[in-house]
């Protein structure tokens, strides 16, 4: 198993570009089964959850080949809509094909997804939510079986802004007869990117970006192009990682306003951000302040999967800081990592208590999911002295070389 082995105390100078979204990308190739034509995703990320993916298109028989950095699929061939254990149980987005199998097909049988272990990741809100829309759905021997003589398009009202079950239910009733009115939608970046691939490919979607999202039954999709928006959790990572080690970045391919609330913190602790165009400068040049209640809460509120970078960021700052995880029951695991190189942190649920230390010293930590993963590499770049992190696979699964960007910008990172 692959390690990082990084020498702390760098700082961090330099630009770097951003790639295209994971989670754009991750639905829309979900959503490319029920196109009647060629697709091109174009400036393709190869996160490994996005090979993963295509793996699962392929196993579909849809005919797929990367050339340069874009993604042509040709989904016509494929006849399949059964998804086995070996390929769900790894990525969470596996449980997005169910909307866009048993639109085009009439049925799926999905065996229950796997995904970052930071939660119990129920699907109880894709379920209802598909069963609104007169999909017959059950669950058993570890699959979840869909039949659907026809979509009819309905109202679902979602008990929680789920990001996965808002996509899993745009994407069942594109077919659907009549309209269907999603309320209480996800608000995600990501979810607007599928609004506007599956727009882009005929459909008639609108309202992605608000809590009530209208879609209009289409008979089919057609193929084309499109380009997923830019990940602005990488953007908001990277900006964490110069905030903790200090230095003066520029982050280019970016679309700052998908990060707002990351942006107001970081000032509020002291960071000089500027914004212009596609491109973030961040300059910082002295050790924060802390900021004294962070808690994560749906787009637009400051996002989960930033909640690992900013924890870091605290147990370093000048202060006291209280950071209440609203999203995952589990998104914690880091801080038994941390307390190894130092930090001051107590864990009660789904509450952190962060005393800022001057800093962390190196030591051997074990990335125990995705975001925690890039997490410890931010706290390894700041710690004095070697940092070893294991099971960094994780963190293969968002970030394209997360050593090669930072040690681009004088971080000193070896993958072992
Ligand atoms: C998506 O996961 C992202 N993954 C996650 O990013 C992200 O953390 C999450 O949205 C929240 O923003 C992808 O887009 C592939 P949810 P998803 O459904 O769809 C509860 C990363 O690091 N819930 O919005 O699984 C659930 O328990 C990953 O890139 C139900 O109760 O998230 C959680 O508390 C990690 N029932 C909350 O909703 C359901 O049926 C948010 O989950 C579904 C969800």
């Amino acid at each position: 198993m692959s390690t990082f082995y990084i020498k702390g105390g760098t700082t961090l100078n330099g630009s770097v570009t951003i790639p295209s979204a994971k989670n754009a990308i991750l639905p829309i190739l979900a959503c490319s089964i029920m196109c009647g034509d060629v697709v091109t995703i174009k400036s393709i990320s190869r996160f490994s959850d996005v090979d993963y993916m295509v793996k699962i298109l392929s196993e579909l028989g849809c005919i797929t080949e990367f050339q340069d950095d874009n993604l042509i699929i040709d989904p016509r061939p494929s006849d399949k809509y059964c998804i086995p254990e070996e390929y769900t149980k790894k990525i969470r987005s596996s449980i997005f094909m169910l909307g866009p199998l048993v639109a085009r097909f009439g049925k799926a049988k999905v065996a229950y997804p796997g995904g970052c272990n930071i939660g119990s990741r129920p699907i109880d809100l894709h379920i209802k939510g598909l069963q609104s829309l007169n999909v017959k759905i059950e669950e058993r021997h570890g699959f979840i079986y869909c039949e659907a003589k026809n979509i009819v398009g309905g109202e679902v009202h979602l008990d929680f802004p789920s990001v996965g079950a808002t996509e899993n239910i745009m994407m069942a009733s594109v077919f659907g007869k009549g309209t269907t009115k999603i309320y209480n939608a996800a608000k995600e970046p990501e979810i607007e990117d599928l609004q506007n691939f599956i727009n882009a490919m005929g459909g008639k979607v609108k309202g992605a970006g608000t809590s009530t999202i209208e879609v209009v039954g289409v008979n089919k999709l057609g193929g084309g192009e499109y380009t997923p928006i830019s990940d602005r959790i990488i953007a908001g990572t990277y900006m964490i990682a110069c905030a903790s080690s200090g230095g003066k970045i520029e982050l280019n391919n970016t679309n700052y306003t998908h990060n707002t609330a990351l942006i107001s913190k970081l000032k509020q602790s002291g960071c000089n951000i500027k914004l212009k165009n596609d491109t973030i400068y961040i300059e910082v040049g002295h050790r924060l302040k802390s900021i004294s209640l962070l808690e994560t809460l749906p787009y637009p509120g400051f996002p989960t999967d930033l909640q690992s970078q900013m924890l870091i960021l605290q147990t370093i700052s000048k202060g006291s800081s209280m950071i209440i995880e609203n999203l995952f029951e589990t998104r914690f695991k880091i801080f038994t990592e941390l307390k190894k190189m130092g930090a001051d942190i107590i864990v009660k649920d789904r509450m952190a208590f962060v005393n800022g230390v001057k800093t962390l010293y190196g030591a051997s930590v074990t990335a125990p999911d995705l975001r925690s993963g890039a997490g410890l590499v931010i706290a390894g770049i700041c710690a004095d002295g070697y940092t070893t992190i294991n099971d960094i696979y994780h963190i293969d699964r968002g970030y394209l070389s997360i050593e090669k960007d930072l040690n681009s910008l004088g971080a000193d990172i070896t993958r072992t």
